[in-house]
């Protein structure tokens, strides 16, 4: 097996600088986390919104499946983000309808209350967890539970000034989230009613680096082994997939979210506040253009509102009304495979652009 050693690889014990990203909902089964960890990577749970005794036989059927090398949780730690004009039977009134048509009950029954992000840390930890990542928030809630079971915090973020808070809070590594990332922006403060800031992987990387003195993980936009070699370029540790991991065979991707990924255009993508009331990047579809309406609300009523629906539709493989989250790269994905052929080419693309940069230097050696 090809590795490549960084401060990331021998913090976290593993062979290869690249990280699964938690993604919550559905994508990052055990069978995923299993496979990636196994493959040299470290694969990681997207628990956020699962209960605690699901967490706990997801963790220990993934560590089943790694063979030994670890695997780790990540839960979403958000503020509320209210929203101006917010209006909870505007919401309805867009709902009804909809449910009507998928065959859905109106208003939908009332589920258990959602576990809190150190609930389902401990429940992770318990069964076998190893690394704690988080994303959205400041990290502080975890940090003291991630700490006592010896277990390496992962924390993401979009701007400088949070990659400084998390490692105040406690983070052994920061992800550095650039702007063409898939799925919710992690800054932790989100304005209520002015855009989110946008800063770009290249540009966001090379400057937490220079801020902080743990090992940066690059992600947003990487889906190559060229995209690996550029982020290690760039004083990165590491990086992190999300998009190009949501093709492997063992993802909980249906196929209809798998066809929009791989024949995305660069442009495509949308940054939406539409689905959970923070902005995220994904694909647009009927459920986006739908829950975009004077009245929506914020994270995390927003999120909540049409919950159900977006579960249905997942289940049911129905690309219009899912969230289709997808970075900006997404058209690079390629077809449907295993996650450890993913990880093996990524690899040796890596290896051998290094290698084409050093041999490109002719005379200059
Ligand atoms: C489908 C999907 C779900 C995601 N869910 C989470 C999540 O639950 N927790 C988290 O920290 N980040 C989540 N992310 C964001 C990733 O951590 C990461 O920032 C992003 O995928 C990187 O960009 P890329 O998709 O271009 O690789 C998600 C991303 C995607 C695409």
């Amino acid at each position: 097996m090809i590795s490549i050693a960084t401060p990331l690889t021998r913090l976290l014990g593993i062979r290869r600088p690249i990280l699964l990203a938690g993604m919550a909902g559905g994508p990052t089964t055990p069978e995923l986390v299993g496979a990636v960890s196994r493959a040299g990577g470290l694969g990681v749970f997207g628990v956020a919104g699962m209960t605690p005794d699901a967490v706990r036989d997801a963790v220990s059927r993934a560590l089943e499946l790694a063979d030994g090398a670890p695997v780790g949780v990540n839960v979403l730690i958000s503020p509320a983000v209210p929203r101006p004009g917010a209006d909870p039977d505007a919401m309805q009134a867009v709902l009804g309808p909809m449910r009507a048509d998928m065959g859905l009950p109106h208003p939908p029954p009332p589920g258990p209350p959602p576990a809190t992000p150190l609930e389902l840390v401990e429940a992770g930890l318990e069964a076998g967890a190893s690394v704690v990542a988080t994303g959205l928030g400041d990290p502080a809630p975890v940090a003291a539970a991630a700490r006592d079971a010896g277990a390496p915090l992962i924390a993401m973020v979009s701007t400088v000034d949070d990659a400084r808070t998390v490692v105040d809070s406690g983070a052994d590594v920061v992800v550095a989230q650039g702007a063409e990332a898939g799925g919710h922006r992690s800054n932790l403060h989100v304005p209520s009613d002015a855009p989110v800031p946008l800063v770009g992987t290249m540009a966001l990387v090379r400057q937490v680096v220079a801020a902080v003195d743990v090992p940066v993980v690059a992600t947003g936009g990487i889906m190559d082994g060229a995209g690996l070699a550029a982020a290690l370029a760039l004083g990165a540790s590491g990086v992190q997939l999300g998009t190009a991991l949501l093709v492997a065979h063992e993802a909980g991707v249906p196929a209809g979210w798998r066809e929009r990924i791989r024949s995305a255009r660069d442009d495509e993508t949308i940054v939406t506040r539409a689905l959970s009331g923070r902005p995220a990047r994904g694909l647009p579809n009927a459920l986006t253009g739908a829950l975009d309406v004077p009245g929506a609300m914020g994270w995390p009523q927003q999120n909540a509102v049409a919950a159900d629906i977006r579960r249905a539709a997942a289940r049911d493989g129905d690309a219009d009304h899912m969230s289709l989250w997808a970075g900006q790269a997404a058209a690079l994905a390629g077809d449907d495979r295993p996650a450890a052929e993913i990880i093996d080419r990524i690899m040796d693309d890596a290896v051998a652009s290094i290698r084409g940069l050093g041999d490109a230097l002719g005379g200059a050696r």
